[in-house]
């Protein structure tokens, strides 16, 4: 019998979660992998981790580093330090990473450094605006790893201009849409959230704001709660809330100032956040993921930054951007998204067999190694 390639995969972001979900599948699927599933524990709330493995069917992870929140450094070091220690215990073939988190950095980080190679989903996705995180841990994930799947064309081209070698880079699509339609129609059959909250199709707003450029900066904070108390007054807007903006809103007292019409939620489950996008009349946030999934059950989506990396969804007139220096014109793209379409019949994601692609390209060139090291 041949020996399984080993792969270790490395998650602990609830949005790695459903991407990880996927790709896992189609690996036991190719039936010639033995996948280390490795929880970093960045996300460790119940409904920012577990009720994510258990909806999506992800199996129970080899190893639990538990690292929890901290600074950036603080995070990053403790992850990549475990991480480390674990690798050399699995001596793996390939390390994965996904998307643009303090895991992604310090999974790339430590497999580089073992001179192991490093297969990167969600690559060549630039925002151009370094006072993000994310986009440091997206440009210092792409130049350590081997394999760079990329989602869309831009990402290629992104790449590309950055000098990495086209033999390194393998236009897939994009994995969440794989995840859009394999849990797209269980949602339907499984939450009961539409009810719980007695909403209407197409009569409410839903809204996610986690990042820390909107969180961190109270300006930007007050100006979004009185966007939404403005919508509010036209339909009810939906606020599930990332512990991280909670914290926010008690911190400077703006948890008083979110009107009636602004229902506040927990976090929730994948199944639960499907089944309220796809009945919303409009989306507004600042993740990147629900840009995207706002796109594939075709809800228009309006988004609380000054710039995104989802550039095609701006262009093909599914995504507005709305300048929150400008409330009253922020109020105004909301309102005129409601109803609107964008370009129909285009394919920009691919078409949902993303996962398989990748294994499919991970089984050829790990076994014929040439997933050489950047
Ligand atoms: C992280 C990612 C972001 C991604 C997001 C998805 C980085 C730099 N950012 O942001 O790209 O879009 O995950 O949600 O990696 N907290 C809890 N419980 C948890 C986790 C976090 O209460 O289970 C709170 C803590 O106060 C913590 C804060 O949220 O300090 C921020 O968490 P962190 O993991 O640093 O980043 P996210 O904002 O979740």
């Amino acid at each position: 019998m041949t020996k399984a390639t080993k792969i270790v995969t490395i998650i602990g972001a609830r949005p790695q979660f459903v991407k990880a979900a996927v790709v896992s599948q189609a690996l036991n699927r190719a039936g010639m992998f033995e996948e280390i599933i490795v929880h970093t524990g960045q996300h460790y709330d119940e409904n920012l981790s577990e009720i994510f493995f258990a909806e999506l069917g992800i199996p129970e992870p080899a190893y639990h580093l538990g690292v929890g929140s901290g600074t950036h450094a603080v995070q990053t070091a403790r992850m990549l330090e475990a991480i480390e220690g674990l690798l050399i215990r699995e001596n793996p073939q390939a390390v994965l990473i996904y998307g643009d988190t303090n895991s992604t950095l310090a999974g790339a980080l430590a497999a580089a450094k073992l001179r192991i190679p490093i297969a990167h989903v969600e690559a060549g996705l630039r925002s151009q605006n370094r006072d993000m995180p994310e986009e440091i841990n997206r440009i210092v994930a792409d130049h350590l790893s081997a394999l760079l799947f990329a989602p869309t064309t831009g990402a290629v081209a992104q790449l590309q201009k950055e000098g990495i070698s086209m033999a390194n880079i393998c236009l897939v699509g994009d994995v969440m849409y794989d995840a859009a339609l394999t849990y797209g129609s269980r949602s339907d059959a499984v939450s009961r959230v539409i009810e719980t909250f007695t909403l209407r199709d197409s009569e409410y707003a839903l809204c996610t704001v986690h990042r820390a450029e909107n969180t961190d900066d109270e300006s930007r904070l007050r100006a979004i709660i009185e966007v939404l108390n403005n919508v509010a007054r036209k339909l009810p807007v939906i606020l599930p809330l990332h512990p991280r903006t909670l914290s926010a809103l008690k911190r400077i007292g703006l948890d008083r100032s979110v009107g009636e019409g602004i229902r506040l939620l927990p976090p929730l489950g994948y199944l639960d956040i499907i089944a309220l996008q796809k009945n919303a009349a409009v989306i507004i946030t600042d993740s990147g993921g629900v840009q995207k999934e706002a796109f594939f059950y075709r809800v228009p989506c309006v988004t609380l930054r000054n710039e995104t990396e989802w550039k095609e969804l701006v262009d093909l007139g599914w995504n507005r951007l709305a300048d929150l220096n400008d409330v009253t014109g922020s109020i105004r793209t909301i309102l005129e998204s409601i109803g609107r379409s964008g370009i129909q019949d285009v394919e920009p994601y691919g078409r949902g067999d993303a996962a398989d692609k990748i294994v499919q390209i991970l089984s050829q060139r790990i076994s014929a190694q040439v997933c050489v090291s950047n």
